[in-house]
């Protein structure tokens, strides 16, 4: 017995030194952890159950045959985080590169099942050269089985992707589909071609970061969501993530008890939007005012920042959040603002979060850029976002709220269940001197009677007393009151049942 006991520890040890010592101290020398350290860091301590740590590859080309490192490249188990269930994969560079071998997809597809089962997240750590080039189809194989559980597990459970190294060509199309895609700064980044192939077929000569490193995909692209400094600090963050979540889409999120008063009144926001109509505020400072202790998870902080998105709480329930930001164009929608948003509203109705929307938009950005890029169905997968949502659905306009932008941020008639807005606020077809250009044409050139107009349009239209009279607005209520008012709101609207008709899936405009 004692004999095959060192047998077993002996072939967990191997399993555990992956590639070996050198390229252990490779993977270090770059800045990065290893795929068990990583999990060591992601998960709780003590947590961590390992699956098929002796699986092995059955490739025989390319003197395959000779190399084989037990686990194959991919370390899978459950754990938790801060006590709650989680499946995860964590891809080891040191063993082949991390490249993905039919056996490797086998194991990411197990843990995938195991998590639908369990009904519980799945947190992929990607640090992976691709398909495992000795394999040829039978990797590809592995990588479409891999993405046809990504698309069963889509909406059912959260899929957190931490993109930690390379992941390239087909390999970045799993994360694409998971809910979140986190990067770390300098050793990770995604693309479908790298730069020498780019050189090849465009001519242009771009730097692997330039091309996909962690700034271009969370700035320009919106690919992935946040970036980080370092795997630790991306690690932690996934944590502090999954304490909003719940575990699936069954589930509510988990509870925070918090020392946080629903009923604490802020009485700086009324002072926050300024007197003069086209200057801005920091519409951030109303979320970490209104929420729970000022905890807030931006998602996307720095894409499209003309539109916030991100998680708190109120009373200790996970909220997720939409707000226009005046101090970015204005606060006005455009493409990227539009799918950002988008995105964000349809996680939160997956998994039953709430949904708090703050206006101050002045309709939507225009230019030939944004049509030829295709504004019209773009904007509308935000309009549709929010008309499909079944979630409990709370609106606040802080200020402007024109034209189209003011249908599609959350209003009444698309199944808002509480519209509120500040007393300042100006729902409105168009600013005021936009709409007496228009409709008293005539008058142009002669200042007297274009500001006589404006004033008597910015009168009727810029405050909120039309659209509450028609009830598109719930109430007029005082900026202070917000996190009171949207306190109780929720509480009203735990129970809310409200359904779609039935139908195999919509077709949002994509
Ligand atoms: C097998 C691989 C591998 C791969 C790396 N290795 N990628 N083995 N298949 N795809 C091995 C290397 O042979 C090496 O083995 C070890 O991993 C580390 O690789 P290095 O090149 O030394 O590391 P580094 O300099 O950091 O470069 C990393 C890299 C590079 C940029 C990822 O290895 C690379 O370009 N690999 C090929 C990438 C690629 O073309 N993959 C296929 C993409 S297409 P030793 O034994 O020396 O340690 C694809 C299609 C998916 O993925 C389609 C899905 C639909």
């Amino acid at each position: 017995m004692k004999e095959i006991l060192a047998r077993l520890e002996g072939k967990r040890q191997a399993a555990r030194m992956g590639g070996g010592e050198q390229r252990i101290a490779v993977q270090h020398g770059k800045g990065k952890l290893t795929a068990r350290e990583r999990l060591d860091v992601l998960l709780d301590p003590g947590s961590f159950e390992e699956y098929d740590m002796f699986m092995e590859h059955r490739c025989v080309d390319f003197g395959m045959a000779e190399q084989k490192i037990s686990g194959d490249g991919v370390v899978i188990g459950s754990g938790t985080i801060n006590g709650r269930l989680v499946y995860v994969f964590s891809q080891d560079f040191t063993v082949f590169g991390g490249s993905l071998s039919e056996t490797h997809a086998e194991k990411i597809c197990k843990i995938m099942d195991m998590a639908m089962t369990a009904g519980a997240p799945v947190i992929g750590l990607n640090d992976s050269g691709g398909a495992r080039i000795q394999e040829g189809v039978a990797a590809l194989a592995g990588y479409a089985n891999v993405f046809q559980k990504n698309i069963m597990a889509s909406g059912v459970i959260p899929q957190i992707s931490v993109i930690m190294g390379p992941c390239a060509g087909g390999a970045v199309y799993s994360p694409a589909i998971t809910d979140f895609i986190f990067m770390v700064k300098d050793s990770s980044y995604m693309f479908v071609t790298g730069p020498d192939v780019v050189k090849t077929v465009t001519n242009e000569t771009v730097t692997q970061e330039e091309l996909g490193g962690a700034i271009t995909h969370t700035v320009k692209s919106g690919v992935a969501d946040v970036a980080f400094e370092n795997d630790v600090e991306a690690l932690i963050q996934v944590r502090r993530l999954v304490d909003f979540l719940p575990l699936n889409n069954r589930e509510k999120s988990p509870d925070f008890p918090t020392f946080d008063h629903a009923d604490r009144e802020e009485m700086s926001l009324d002072t926050l939007v300024p007197d003069n109509p086209n200057k801005p505020y920091d519409m951030h400072e109303l979320i970490h005012k209104v929420i729970d202790e000022g905890d807030f998870y931006e998602i996307q902080p720095t894409h499209a920042k003309n539109i916030i998105t991100g998680f708190g709480r109120i009373e200790g329930q996970t909220v997720g959040f939409v707000a226009n930001q005046p101090m970015v164009l204005a606060g006005c929608l455009d493409i990227n603002a539009s799918r950002k948003a988008a995105r964000f509203v349809r996680f939160c109705d997956c998994f039953n979060i709430p949904i708090v929307t703050f206006v101050d938009v002045p309709g939507f950005l225009p230019g030939t850029r944004q049509e030829y890029d295709g504004i019209i169905k773009q904007g509308a997968k935000l309009l549709f976002a929010f008309g499909e949502a079944t979630v409990p659905k709370i609106t606040i306009i802080t200020r402007k709220a024109y034209g189209g932008a003011y249908d599609v941020m959350a209003s009444k008639h698309l199944r808002g269940d509480l519209n509120f807005a500040w007393p300042r606020a100006e729902i409105a077809v168009m600013g005021a001197k936009g709409a007496v250009e228009i409709i008293f044409r005539a008058d142009i050139g002669d200042e007297a009677k274009i500001e006589a107009r404006t004033q008597e349009y910015s009168a009727k239209f810029a405050n909120p007393f039309i659209a509450a009279g028609r009830g598109y607005i719930d109430d007029v209520i005082m900026p202070h009151a917000s996190r009171r008012r949207i306190a109780r709101g929720l509480r009203m609207l735990k129970n809310k049942d409200l359904g779609n008709p039935w139908k195999k899936h919509d077709n949002m405009p994509l």
